[in-house]
């Protein structure tokens, strides 16, 4: 006999009442055992869109997702842990530039990972267009892993809040996707799940990113604080431009490509300038998680001077150095090599390319981070459904990006893909994708806001 009666929790919060505990609890754990109906499901997923959540409603209903599965735990680890999360842009590659760097400093980062669906890519994605590169580890692998180099990135094991795993998809064929509390709790729900410390937050506004305006990034990024700090986890938000793409590149293996010139001190601006600042961001917050709850797997205790001593050294990390002394990219090298792949073997190139130009002199002003995204994917850089495949070479590069100076002619951007047929309708979506005006517009930086 169950608890509760699905219609009576789906009426509740249709008729904006607040949903019990005991009600969250059941409807979250009924459904992960196929008891609550996908209809009803939808129904509730709807209800909550239209209503929302409380602060203790929402509080329970990610707790209840995190309970769905198992909880990851770091506690004996001799490191402290702190991870990042995006929620999803065009070229960001940050991920791989990021956890090497971080962890050069002795941080754990577990960056769980998932692939990409639709316009923003999927980091195991951009990875496995590395050879023989693993996504796979098991919970033994990722620990080993953790302990010796500090720096895994790889595919997130299906038992973290497998209830989230059924919900995203309900979700995605019900209109429901674009709702703060149901994305709060499900992104959130994973990376509690996943047993980090501290997390960092990289919350995207602009054309290509859930919320394309401020006000909405910034409910996101406050309700997703709110619910790691009611967890126990130190997190803290970045919202970050997501108007124009990260970056020169969109796509698998040329985002790796542009990754590895971050840590070998190069790189465009924006994506060092975003991984310096999440960077940062990382080692202050586990600095803070060391004073807080001390280091148990090596015996440093809260409070005391030992914690203090390690704090200092994360807060006071040189983080722009190491990307450009090697320190960053042999832990890059380190962390390729521990799952197989060969980071100095040559990368996948597309078949064919094709070149747009610009029509006219003047400044590039605007260069539509969702036209690129979608160009991309319809090179094959992407996935329309879980089960296909992607190209590792295909995408788009970028010549010049907004606030550049460009001549008539001069090469924009240039189309990559294997199968050539694919380039007209990747070509239909880049129309006005950018605009060219006599005047340079103002420089802006890539980091909005911080939320904290
Ligand atoms: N990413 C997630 O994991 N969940 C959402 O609901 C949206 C983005």
């Amino acid at each position: 006999m169950e608890a509760f009666d699905a219609v009576d929790v789906i009426e509740t919060k249709r008729d904006k009442k607040v949903l019990s505990d005991a009600q969250i609890d059941w409807v979250i754990d009924a459904y992960t055992r196929g008891v609550v109906a996908e209809e009803q499901m939808s129904a509730l997923a709807m209800a909550v869109f239209l209503n929302g959540l409380t602060r203790p409603e929402l509080n329970r209903w990610a707790a209840a997702m995190i309970a769905s599965g198992e909880r990851l735990d770091y506690s004996h680890l001799s490191r402290p842990t702190a991870d990042k999360h995006s929620t999803g842009g065009v070229g960001d590659k940050i991920t791989l530039p990021l956890t090497p760097l971080v962890a050069s400093f002795g941080v754990g980062v577990p960056q769980l990972s998932g692939r990409g669906l639709g316009h923003t890519g999927g980091t195991l994605d951009k990875l496995e267009s590395i050879p023989r590169w693993r996504a796979a580890l098991t919970n033994d692998e990722m620990y080993a892993q953790m302990e010796s180099l500090g720096a895994v990135i790889c595919q997130a094991g299906a038992g973290l809040a497998p209830a989230d795993r059924k919900l995203y998809a309900l979700r995605d064929v019900t209109g429901t996707v674009a709702c703060v509390p149901l994305i709060a709790s499900s992104i959130m729900s994973k990376k509690i799940a996943e047993g980090t410390g501290a997390l960092v937050l990289d919350v995207k506004c602009g054309s290509g990113a859930f919320m394309a305006d401020l006000p909405r990034a910034r409910e996101l990024a406050q309700t997703m604080v709110g619910i790691g700090r009611d967890h126990g986890v130190t997190t803290v938000a970045l919202i970050t431009d997501m108007s124009t793409p990260l970056g020169l590149t969109a796509g698998n293996a040329l985002e790796v490509r542009e990754a590895v010139e971050v840590l070998a001190g190069g790189g465009p601006t924006d994506v060092v300038e975003l991984t310096l600042a999440l960077a940062r961001e990382m080692l202050q917050a586990a600095a803070d998680r060391i004073e807080k709850t001390g280091i148990p797997g090596a015996g440093v205790a809260p409070g005391g001077a030992e914690a203090s001593r390690r704090a200092g050294q994360l807060r006071d990390a040189d983080v722009a150095a190491a990307l450009t002394n090697g320190r960053a990219m042999d832990t890059w090298d380190a962390m390729i090599k521990a799952q197989d792949g060969d980071p100095h073997a040559d990368l996948p190139v597309a078949r064919h390319n094709e070149t747009l130009t610009a029509e006219a002199d003047g400044y590039l002003t605007s260069l539509d981070a969702l036209k690129v995204g979608v160009a991309a994917w319809r090179l094959g850089a992407g996935r329309a459904r879980k089960e296909d495949p992607v190209q590792a070479g295909a995408g788009v590069v970028m010549h010049a990006k907004p606030g550049d100076r460009v001549t008539k002619g001069q090469p924009l951007v240039t189309l990559h893909t294997d199968e050539p047929a694919r380039f007209d309708r990747a070509r239909e979506s880049l129309a006005d994708a950018w605009t060219i005006a006599p005047d340079q517009p103002p420089a802006t930086s890539v980091v909005l806001e911080r939320v904290a």
